[in-house]
């Protein structure tokens, strides 16, 4: 993108900043004047209206993605084929966070297109939303040679990425797919997945579901009811916030 493209293009997500800002400060004179005191609807919604637009939303995801470029930035960039960045809606209300592309991820350079993908993707659908409007990323960017767990540099070198991405969509609710997102969003390497599976912690202030990653699901079927009862639980709060 060229200068002056760039600085247009930041020009204009400010002017569309300042018009939001504006609405919202119309609509709430106008209530004062209907004489409530308090806003006679979810702040959520009101949050929802007044936070970022989605268009601007996607500039700073590709912004983003511009500012981690060819990344160098750890061990694995010796053996990636792609950088698998995310993908879905900037403006979503849940995201997901797996662990690390796989070999089909790595090629297509997208998140969770192999077999666990299909999982999830039938997960999202079970939930009533289709996979393209809630947003996937991965805790790290790059696939790790064999799909080995990926180690604590390279966690280390994609976290901002990841927490920028966080701050950006800034979804209602982040669940969490496997032992590795749920081991680095607590910041604690000795959390049991068993035993935290299903109880809602928070990340940069968004309440997190940790739930079993579908490639666990895909060895043990069995499992899968609890991956469900988890989910259950996050549409549970987000139908209780909606009224
Ligand atoms: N497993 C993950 O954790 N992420 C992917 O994108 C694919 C498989």
């Amino acid at each position: 993108m060229g200068r002056t493209l760039r600085l247009r293009s930041a020009e204009s997500m400010h002017n569309q900043r300042a018009s939001v800002i504006q609405d919202v400060k119309r609509m709430l004179e106008y209530y004062q004047a209907l004489g409530f005191d308090s806003m006679p609807f979810s702040t959520k919604a009101l949050l929802g209206a007044a936070g970022r637009s989605a268009d601007g939303k996607i500039a700073d995801l590709m912004h983003l993605r511009e500012e981690i470029g060819i990344c160098r930035r750890c061990k694995l960039s010796q053996g990636r084929k792609n950088i698998v960045f995310g993908t879905g809606n900037a403006d979503a209300r849940i995201m997901f966070i797996g662990e690390a592309p796989g070999k089909d991820e790595d090629l297509q350079g997208e998140p969770f297109v192999g077999e666990a993908g299909m999982l999830l993707t039938n997960l999202i659908e079970k939930m009533g939303f289709k996979r393209e409007t809630v947003y996937i990323a991965n805790i790290i960017k790059c696939r790790p040679p064999m799909n080995r767990d990926p180690e604590e540099d390279e966690i280390l070198s994609c976290r901002t990425f990841l927490d920028k991405q966080i701050d950006v969509i800034a979804p209602e609710f982040i669940i969490t797919l496997g032992r590795i997102a749920l081991m680095t969003l607590t910041n604690n390497n000795k959390i049991k997945i068993t035993a935290a599976r299903g109880n809602f912690f928070e990340y940069k202030g968004v309440p997190v579901m940790p739930t079993f990653h579908p490639a666990y699901l895909l060895r043990n079927p069995k499992d899968k009811w609890l991956t469900w009862a988890d989910v259950q639980k996050v549409l549970e709060r987000m139908n209780n916030s909606n009224s």
